[in-house]
Parts: structure tokens; C-alpha cells; sequence
């Protein structure tokens, strides 16, 4: 049995940090209402200079030192994110061409705060054929850039930053499986619904969004993601050693967990520093676990995400 393994992880966080109290006196807002509401106490905002694929560059090196591989090693560059550098290139070819890796296939993948899953579950899937041998698989934001910094029922939600991981094949345990979702039905509950045309945005070109309903949302579909992987491994939910969901909100990840049964003690929460990073926050939580030692080899991860489209979706390793 082939499979593809996750053998070094990433991160990148932008040096500025934007705590709830700075907020205070850019919107009408407290560090309470925002520590209450959402688990958030700061954020990374990205300097002017930086965009989504230099964050990436720096997670990269760091995925790649810990995997031990060079440019000429990667065979596949995935890069999840919502915030591209241009609208082309894709901003993995940017990355592609930052880190000198030649001649391999390179593409973006825009499922919003699912991305990183939906890019992971592809790199898995082009490895387990055989089509590649060594992906970069990484999340970037710059959430900064799609804000409307004068809207607190958004503004004070996210942050910026980039995580990444190098899969390869191997014939030990890896990714065990995959689950993809969307429901475009939903797509105006979370949007930027802006769009360049003829020299000029038309619509909003900032983050919308209807909080309740997107809150309702995610909490229900990251429930079934679980129950659909451990269903088709076999695997009870006591079996689950980690859980890596996406950092949208606290009272998200407290209820998924309690409707779960899982005990917050396997919950992988990175929120509070961060914010909302988006396609980034998973392989950030994840690179957090693996580098403070909490993630051990033999045991079951389960990274699942949801987020615009509506998409939302799992993937669950064996580490
Ligand atoms: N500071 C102070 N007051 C605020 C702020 C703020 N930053 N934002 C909104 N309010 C006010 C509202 O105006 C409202 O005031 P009103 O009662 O006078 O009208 C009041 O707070 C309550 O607003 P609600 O929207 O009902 O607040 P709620 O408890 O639902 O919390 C929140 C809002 C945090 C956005 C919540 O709905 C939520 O967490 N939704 C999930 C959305 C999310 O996590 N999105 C991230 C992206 S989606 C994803 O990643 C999956």
C-alpha cells in the first residue's frame, strides 16, 4: 500500500503584531467583547512589502529544512490561499520560482479557510498515483489586504501568516484518507464579492459576512467531517489522539468538541495569538504540535476545515 506522509512542517508569522486593545481605538470595540466572542487576543498583520508568497517562502524553508529536501527534490507545489499575490500568476509559481524549484507541476487552490485540506487531500492523491514523489503543500494569507478596517463585526477576526508541509510517498502509514466537500448555496453567507473589471472593482471588494449563520454552518459540518472519517477507518472517536480544526473562533471549536466528546486536551488550539489565519491555519496549528513535541509518531491527527464556497472538509493521518 502507497501512501504520502507528512515528513517536515512550516510556519510563518509576519513581525507586527495587532493586539484587541490597538483595535479598541480603531472600531468601536473591547479586548473583552472580541476575547469573549471569539478566543482571539491578537493577530499578525503583514508589512506593506510582504505578500502572500513571501510569507510562504519563509514557511517553505522551514518545512523543508525539517524534511530534510531541497528545490530539486519537489516535485509538486500546492499552494493554498484566498489573498494571491496577482490575479496571475498563481502564487504558487511565484513561490515555485522563489525557492528555484524547476520543471514540476505548480497551482493554486482557492477553498477559502478549507484550502489547506482541499490542497492537502490533492498533493495525496497526485502522490498515491504515483504522478509525483516529494510535494510543498502550504497555506498563506494576508487577510490584512481584504479587510474593511472600519467594519468591527470582521476586521478584529483574522490575521496573517503561512504554513506549510513536504509530503512523500512512503509505504509506511501516512494520510489515511480524504473528505471534500461544497455547497455553493452558501456562497454570499462569507464572501469578498468584489471583482476587477476594465481597470475597476466592481462590488465589495472586503470581507462580508453573516457571522450566525456561517457560526451554525461550521459547526455542524465540522461534527460530520469527523464522524465521515472515523466511519470509513474503522476508528472510534476516543481513537482520535489530535484534533486540528481551523481556527475561525473558540466557541466554534468548543462546541465541535463537546458535540464530539472529544476532550478540549486533544484540540489543537492556536487561535488566540493568531486570529483567523485562513488556508494558513491548520498547517500552522500543526506545525505548533509537531515542533512542541505533542504530536507523536503512531498517533491519529485529524485536520479538518471549513470556510467559504461553502467548502469544508478532513483529512486524517496515521503520524
Ligand atoms: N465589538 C463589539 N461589538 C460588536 C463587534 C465587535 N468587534 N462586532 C459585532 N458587534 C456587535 C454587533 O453589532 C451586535 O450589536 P447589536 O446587538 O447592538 O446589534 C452585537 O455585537 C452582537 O452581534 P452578533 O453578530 O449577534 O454577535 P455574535 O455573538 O454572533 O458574535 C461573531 C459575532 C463573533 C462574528 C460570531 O457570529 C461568530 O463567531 N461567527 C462565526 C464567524 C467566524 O468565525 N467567521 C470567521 C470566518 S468563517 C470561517 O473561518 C469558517
Amino acid at each position: 500500500m502507497m501512501y504520502s506522509r507528512i515528513v517536515g512542517t512550516g510556519s510563518y508569522l509576519p513581525e507586527k503584531i495587532l493586539t484587541n486593545h490597538d483595535l479598541e481605538s480603531m472600531v468601536d470595540t473591547s479586548d473583552e467583547w472580541i476575547r469573549t466572542r471569539t478566543g482571539i487576543e491578537e493577530r499578525r498583520i503583514a508589512a506593506d512589502n510582504q505578500m502572500a508568497s513571501d510569507l510562504a517562502l519563509n514557511a517553505s524553508r522551514e518545512a523543508m529544512e525539517a524534511a530534510g529536501v531541497g528545490a530539486a527534490d519537489i516535485d509538486l507545489v500546492i499552494v493554498a490561499t484566498t489573498t494571491p499575490d496577482v490575479i496571475f500568476p498563481s502564487t504558487a509559481c511565484i513561490l515555485q520560482n522563489k525557492l528555484g524549484i524547476r520543471d514540476c507541476p505548480a497551482f493554486d487552490v482557492q477553498a477559502v479557510c478549507s484550502g489547506f485540506v482541499y490542497a492537502l487531500a490533492t498533493a495525496d492523491m497526485f502522490i498515491r498515483d504515483g504522478k509525483c514523489r516529494t510535494a510543498l503543500v502550504v497555506g498563506t494569507e494576508v487577510y490584512s489586504r481584504i479587510l474593511d478596517w472600519t467594519d468591527r463585526s470582521t476586521c478584529v477576526l483574522f490575521g496573517d501568516g503561512a504554513g506549510a508541509v513536504v509530503l512523500t510517498q512512503s509505504d509506511q502509514s501516512g494520510i489515511l484518507s480524504s473528505h471534500l466537500h461544497a455547497d455553493g448555496d452558501y456562497s454570499k453567507i462569507l464572501a469578498v464579492p468584489g471583482s476587477v473589471c476594465g481597470g475597476k472593482v466592481q462590488g465589495r471588494p472586503f470581507v462580508v459576512m453573516e457571522g450566525n449563520t456561517v457560526f451554525k454552518f461550521a459547526v455542524k459540518v465540522l461534527e460530520e467531517v469527523v464522524h465521515e472519517a472515523l466511519t470509513e477507518n474503522n476508528l472510534r472517536v476516543s481513537d482520535i489522539d489530535w484534533l486540528i480544526p481551523h481556527q475561525a473562533n473558540i466557541r466554534i471549536i468548543l462546541s465541535t468538541a463537546k458535540k464530539l466528546g472529544i476532550p478540549m486536551e486533544k484540540v489543537v488550539v492556536t487561535l488566540e495569538r493568531q486570529g483567523n489565519t485562513s488556508a494558513a491555519s491548520i498547517p500552522l496549528a500543526l506545525d505548533a504540535a509537531v515542533r512542541d513535541g505533542r504530536i507523536k509518531s503512531g498517533q491519529h491527527v485529524l485536520l479538518e476545515g471549513v470556510g467559504g464556497g461553502f467548502t469544508w472538509g478532513s483529512v486524517l493521518i496515521r503520524w
